[in-house]
């Protein structure tokens, strides 16, 4: 059932050109394609339906729906019906009452009233009462139970339960599980009163293909399917719109809340990034904000062997303060720094970026956004002139091919997938290029016309092969390119290009993709005519990340994919607010708006704002602080929301780093691998107890609006605000409404946002300024934001990282749907059923090599360390290619990682590292040490 109060129009809209029409006397006009329900409702009235609703294709099966057109014989199904002109419909009248209560009444004969867990959200008791039904005349007394098969609910599912006694097989969740998901778990198996759902070869929802996405349950008009916590909770008192804080999808939520908890979270049907979809982590993975973990009192200690000491905000604040100033007197300025975090709000990321420039007087501020799409920003500024992606979502429903590089949409931005397979079974083709076997490759209904399936770090050779294919078979749109680019860089990238050193049979030899197979995708995509381009982390983690990413440019320029629906260049960033923290001004190098802190004019303007004089050289990156941690010129540092002991790359090398430091304040909402290090803990807010903004992949910005009071007493962006008062440098907002003024006068991007603006228009993709002052869904059309567009060569360089007999094996890391990040929020959800620890996946070649088999423990080596994992056999990876995910902190997945790192931006190459892979029966001596809450060892480096 859908959130309480929503308007369900029955029927999706259409698109076509204007038709009028008369219903129930009242004269409608609509668009043509719209369906007599759908008119009837946009003109205020409803028409009672029971196998309709306005997110699935009408399917008229339960005929509660009829109604009588003028001039019509019979009594036609409203859902399936369209308008025409001059039509005259009548939705009411004592005949179509008494046909509408004689289905109900069969329909309650075998769905009793208060058969239901919550009757006042089941659609069919709610239409009986109406007609006046109270018990069927074709039953006698009974409960659903007693008429049909007794089978026991199926409550497997951690967060809803399936009850087939109480299903009217009206299939709106198989459609659901169709449309909406694109999963295609459910069917209807048997016929006639036999008649009923089942999940995939009839299984216990856990069991089978079902991926919780939860669209199913909402798609259900009775209590059949229904989550286990509005059973619980019954009705809500309250209805919150806000965004989630899981991935850069982005999707509008809305947060019903019941006795002062959530008790559902419901995707927001007007949401414009999800469309009124939401994945398993959005939907129901929220209890991690009130798990008893959660630590709500300021602590300090003096040294990091030291027990905590719970402390009041004032002491915590004056401590954190005074430690930083000490530092700084003995050490200088920049002997401290901070971290913003992507899974804050642009309003806390915003201040914590003033706050290590203004207050503590020094560019050492970096984010999170450094090990995962700093490269995007670099590559993208250079060529396109903008440091985001270029479409917003629904772009993808005019493309015609879809190339995925480096990304698995479908577990770490499921719901775009979702949009992304509608459009693919619409006919789009798709082209993956990715080492593993990802689902989206072959699916229900989808398989990929190629999958270019390389070794990784060779991301380079192949894009550079597929550009060799456009230029030497004449398949560059040549007009565009006069129109758009930069003559010269053309020209010489094309001279580049087109050398035989980068033929897709040269390069069959370094990725190990079949030169063919290159020609087959560079054909299709330059083919178009509209080509679009999704990637990920498989990208821009590695030491070419930046490389790559101006390759993926080069190529959409050359083929003319840019600048209109349908096609562009789409980073899908990982954390909520990836997007976010970079456009405000996070990098050392770059104020707000990607505006470099060398710039005399950007700085004055900053400088007469915040009252402070700024420095023009750049900071120090993540990178650079540890090393200058260890060599002593680096001993204080602020992390927000950022758990960088666990997520960045060679743990041993971040903890000797960190355990450096004189003074470490984490500002976190869970103990976290990195808080062991540290001497000041500040207590974090949730994205439930908090107002402000994330901006998703899209560029899109979007409220978060507070649901429930700080677990803690402050919200994050009030305890920046504390810290930065406490240190000398007066900050005083009062609501981060007045934040965003700030960052709206200080960034030209941001020029036209307000929070009167986003609860007016929903949501708003920057640039948003004069010229565009409801936001810019499409980039660079016409011309680019940096004018003309920059080709640049993109030599293809070998990582250092290689294999060699010691080392055969190349590992890479990614995630799981179930589980986000470093898992501090997902691991304290009930995801745990689905994914609990994290795997290695081995080719059955090189486990039979070495003996292994499904399920062993192997150790896993490399030239930075070494841990122990549980195998899992599989030919998702090739032969010669392992992988694992980086959800729990015991599997240390980052203590085999390396230092190498991008060449332009130091984001860490996860995603090469080569390994060796034998069995053991025993955990490292890390994991050993972890267990036993012993120190880590001091840095050989
Ligand atoms: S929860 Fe989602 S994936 Fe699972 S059966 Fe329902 S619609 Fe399908
Ligand atoms: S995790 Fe991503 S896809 Fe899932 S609900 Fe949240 S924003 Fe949407
Ligand atoms: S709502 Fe039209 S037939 Fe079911």
């Amino acid at each position: 059932m859908y959130a309480k109060g929503y308007h369900d129009l029955g029927t999706p809209g259409s698109t076509g050109g204007a038709v009028t029409l008369e219903v129930d006397g009242a004269t409608v006009t609509v668009p043509a394609g719209t369906s007599i329900m759908r008119a009837a409702a946009l003109a205020g009235g409803d028409i009672p339906k029971l196998c309709a609703t306005d997110t699935l294709k009408a399917f008229g099966s339960c005929r509660v729906c009829l109604v009588e057109i003028e001039g019509r014989k019979g009594f036609p199904a409203s859902c399936t019906t369209e308008v025409a002109a001059g039509m005259k419909v009548r939705t009411h009248s004592e005949a179509l009452a008494k046909l509408r209560r004689g289905v109900l009444e069969l329909y309650v004969s075998e769905h009793p009233m208060g058969s239901c867990p919550d009757s006042s959200r089941c659609d069919l008791e709610h239409l009986a009462r109406e007609h006046g039904i109270g018990e069927s005349r074709f039953a006698g007394p009974a409960t659903a139970r007693d008429l049909h098969t007794h089978e026991p609910v199926d409550a497997s599912n951690p967060y809803f339960r399936f009850d087939n006694d109480l299903c009217i097989v009206c299939s709106r969740c198989v459609r659901a599980c169709e449309e909406t998901q694109g999963t295609f778990a459910l069917t209807i198996e048997g016929r006639g009163i036999e008649s009923h759902v089942a999940a995939s070869a009839a299984q216990p929802f856990l069991e089978s293909e079902c991926v919780s996405c939860g669209a199913c349950v909402e798609a259900c008009p009775t209590g059949a399917l229904m989550e286990k916590s509005v059973i619980t909770a019954g009705l809500p008192q309250q209805a919150v719109t806000t965004t989630c804080a899981y991935c850069g999808v982005g999707c509008s939520l809305i947060a019903e809340v019941t006795d002062g908890a959530v008790s559902r979270m419901v995707p927001n049907r007007n949401g414009r990034a999800n469309q009124g979809h939401a994945c398993v982590k959005g939907r129901f993975a929220y209890g991690y904000a009130t798990h008893t973990d959660r630590v709500t009192k300021p602590m300090i200690r003096k040294r990091i062997t030291d027990e905590w000491r719970e402390v009041s905000w004032d002491e915590a604040f004056s401590y954190a303060a005074s430690e930083f100033r000490r530092i700084q007197a003995a050490h200088g300025r920049d002997s401290v720094g901070g971290i913003t975090s992507s899974r804050c709000t642009n309003e806390e990321t915003f201040l914590v970026q003033k706050l290590v420039r203004a207050a503590f007087g020094t560019n050492n501020v970096d984010t999170c956004a450094r090990v995962c799409h700093s490269p995007t920003g670099y590559g993208l500024k250079h060529t396109l002139g903008e440091s985001a992606g270029t479409q917003e979502f629904v772009s993808v429903q005019h493309a015609d091919v879809i190339m995925v590089i480096g990304a698995s949409p479908t577990e770490a931005h499921p719901v775009f997938a979702s949009q992304m397979k509608r459009r693919l079974r619409a006919g789009a083709k798709l082209i993956v290029i990715d080492p593993r076997g990802i689902p989206l490759v072959k699916s229900p209904h989808i398989e990929a016309d190629f999958h270019l399936r390389l070794m990784p770090g060779t991301n380079v050779a192949v894009i550079n092969a597929l550009a060799h294919v456009v230029v030497t078979e004449g398949l560059a749109k040549e007009q565009y390119i006069a129109d758009r680019c930069e003559k010269a860089s053309y020209e010489t990238w094309k001279k580049f290009v087109a050398d035989p050193v980068n033929s897709p049979e040269a390069m069959e030899k370094i990725s190990g993709v079949p030169a063919e197979t290159i020609r087959g995708a560079a054909r299709l995509y330059a083919a178009g005519p509209n080509s679009a381009i999704y990637y990920g982390l498989g990208v821009t983690e590695h030491s070419q990340g930046t490389t790559m990413v101006m390759g993926i440019a080069n190529l959409a320029m050359a083929t003319g994919n840019l600048g209109r629906e349908g096609v562009g260049v789409s980073p899908l960033r990982g954390q909520n607010n990836v997007q976010g923290s970079c456009d405000m001004g996070s990098f050392p190098h770059e104020f707000s708006g990607y505006r470099h802190v060398s710039d005399d004019a950007t700085r004055s303007l900053f400088e007469s704002m915040w009252k402070v004089q700024l420095g023009s050289e750049p900071g120090l990156r993540i990178p650079n602080m540890f090393e200058a941690a260890l060599d002593g010129s680096f001993r204080g540092m602020y992390i927000q929301g950022e758990d960088l002991a666990q997520s960045d790359p060679n743990t041993s090398h971040v903890t000797a780093a960190l355990s450096a430091l004189e003074c470490l304040v984490i500002q976190d909402i869970f103990h976290n691998e990195t808080a062991r290090f540290a001497h000041v803990f500040l207590p974090g807010s949730s994205f439930l107890e908090k107002d402000g903004t994330f901006t998703n992949a899209e560029r899109r910005i979007s409220r978060v609006r507070k649901v429930i009071e700080p677990l803690a007493g402050l919200a994050d962006w009030e305890v920046t605000v504390r810290l930065s008062n406490a240190l000398g440098y007066p900050m005083n907002y009062t609501h981060p409404s007045q934040i965003m003024d700030e960052i709206a006068a200080l960034t030209p991007t941001f020029t036209g946002v307000s929070y009167e603006k986003l609860d007016r228009l929903g949501s708003i993709q920057w640039p948003c300024n004069e010229k565009t002052p409801e936001g810019t869904p499409t980039m660079h059309i016409g011309s680019f934001v940096r004018g003309k567009g920059k080709f640049y060569v993109t030599a293809y360089v070998p990582t250092n990282e290689r294999t060699s007999s010691r080392y055969p094996l190349l590992l890479t890391t990614g995630r799981v749907l179930t589980q986000y990040n470093v898992g501090a929020q997902t691991r304290r959800t009930a995801n745990m059923a689905w994914h609990s620890e994290d795997r290695l996946e081995l080719h059955p070649h090189d486990a039979e090599a070495r003996g292994i088999e499904h399920g062993d423990w192997v150790g896993v080596t490399s030239r930075a360390g070494d841990t122990v994992l549980r195998v899992e056999i599989t030919d998702k990876v090739a032969p010669g290619v392992v992988y694992t995910t980086f959800h729990f902190p015991e599997s240390g997945a980052n203590l085999i990682t390396t230092d190498n790192s991008d060449w332009a931006t130091n984001c860490p190459e996860y995603k090469v590292t080569a390994v060796q892979v034998v069995k053991v029966a025993q955990p490292s001596a890390w994991q050993q040490r972890r267990q036993a809450k012993i120190p880590a060892e001091p840095a050989s480096s």
